[in-house]
């Protein structure tokens, strides 16, 4: 373990550590801890000196615990992942993935998991706001051997798997914005991105990406530029410990993408159905710069999303269009 990772974990507690008793438990001097420390803040840290006293975090830090997810997800599951990563900092899980060389066909998935990401990506090159520890970053790579039809509406399958373990946890009422976001009371509390690497031979791989948001500290959650909410907010003190729901949701999504495979879609309709947020609801979307306004008529049975306008149904497969209710 590096000096950092070790500060972190002496850090982790939130309790106050004087200056001297870090140097001494490090092996490094003052000077060197202060360094680390701003190097922390650099992550999106929150630790407050006190003067005579010592340093401390603004909260304790809840670190990820790759044991606990090998745990969650038993040895059936274990036995088709290549390994379970848990990074301190990472620039972005997904990008991670997408570029890692691919896995035997035995071992079709791989989970990588960080505290935090200096470049989180949602769509279309826009950015994911992802503090040390405030929310999971959790990407699930998975690889079919022959790419499943309908591979698209997996983003929503996965929504699907999220929202139900999010309501198991104790979340009512959780909602889903087509194609990726995870919606509650009309705030957003997380989001998926999915990506897709094409093989020879009708292989292919993908990466689903979900960041859901824990307990957001102030100072970067001001960034996120539309409205949004932390299970903190949602569940108060009955919320999940971070590392046990980032292992739930690794099951669910190892779950999810199994399901997929066997059944397709179809299986995860009705769940998203009862989840939509749009449907029914005037929506404005942009396509290519080219903005529409009409009523959103639900999904399709493939995933594809339904919407009138000026009396004409159509059907929006891809992601590449950006929607935002208006009624
Ligand atoms: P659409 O794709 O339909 O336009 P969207 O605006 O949610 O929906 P996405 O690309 O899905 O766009 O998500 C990225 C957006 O999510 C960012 O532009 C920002 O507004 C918001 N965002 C960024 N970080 C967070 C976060 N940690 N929690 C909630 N929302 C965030
Ligand atoms: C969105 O709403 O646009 C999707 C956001 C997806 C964020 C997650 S965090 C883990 C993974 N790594 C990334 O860079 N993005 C996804």
């Amino acid at each position: 373990m590096n000096t950092q990772d070790q500060l972190l974990e002496l850090l982790a507690d939130g309790k106050v550590h004087s200056g001297e008793a870090l140097a001494r438990a490090l092996g490094v001097s003052r000077a060197a801890v202060w360094k680390h420390l701003q190097q922390l803040g650099t992550l999106g840290l929150e630790i407050t000196a006190r003067h005579g006293q010592g340093y401390k975090l603004s909260s304790p830090l809840e670190l990820l615990d790759a044991e606990l997810i090998r745990e969650q997800l038993g040895k059936a599951l274990c036995r088709q992942i290549a390994a379970i990563e848990v990074h301190r900092s990472i620039d972005s899980t997904n990008s991670y993935l997408m570029e890692a060389p691919a896995d035997a066909p035995a071992t079709p998935g791989r989970l990588c998991l960080a505290e935090y990401q200096s470049a989180g990506r949602g769509r279309r090159g826009r950015r994911w706001q992802s503090p040390f520890g405030a929310s999971v970053y959790l990407s699930l790579r998975w690889r079919f051997g022959e790419t499943p039809s309908q591979l698209p509406a997996l983003a929503l399958a996965a929504g699907v798997a999220v929202a139900d373990t999010l309501e198991a946890a104790g979340v009512e009422a959780v909602g889903l914005k087509w194609p990726n976001d995870i919606y509650w009371r009309g705030r957003k509390l997380g989001g998926i991105l999915l990506e897709m690497r094409g093989e020879a031979g009708g292989a292919s791989e993908v990466v689903i990406g979900l960041g859901l948001n824990v307990s957001m500290p102030p100072g970067v959650a001001r960034e996120i530029d539309q409205p949004w909410v932390d299970l903190a907010e949602v569940l108060g003190s009955n919320r999940p410990a971070r590392p046990a729901l980032a292992a739930a949701l690794s099951r669910a999504l190892c779950q999810a993408v199994l399901r997929f495979t066997d059944e397709g879609f179809e299986a995860f309709v009705a769940g998203y159905e009862r989840r939509d947020v749009l449907a029914g609801h005037e929506v404005r979307l942009e396509q290519g710069g080219k903005i529409l306004q009409g009523k959103a008529l639900g999904i399709d049975t493939d995933g594809a999303l339904k919407i009138r306008i000026n009396g004409e149904v159509r059907r929006y497969v891809s992601g590449d269009v950006s929607l935002r209710r208006v009624s």
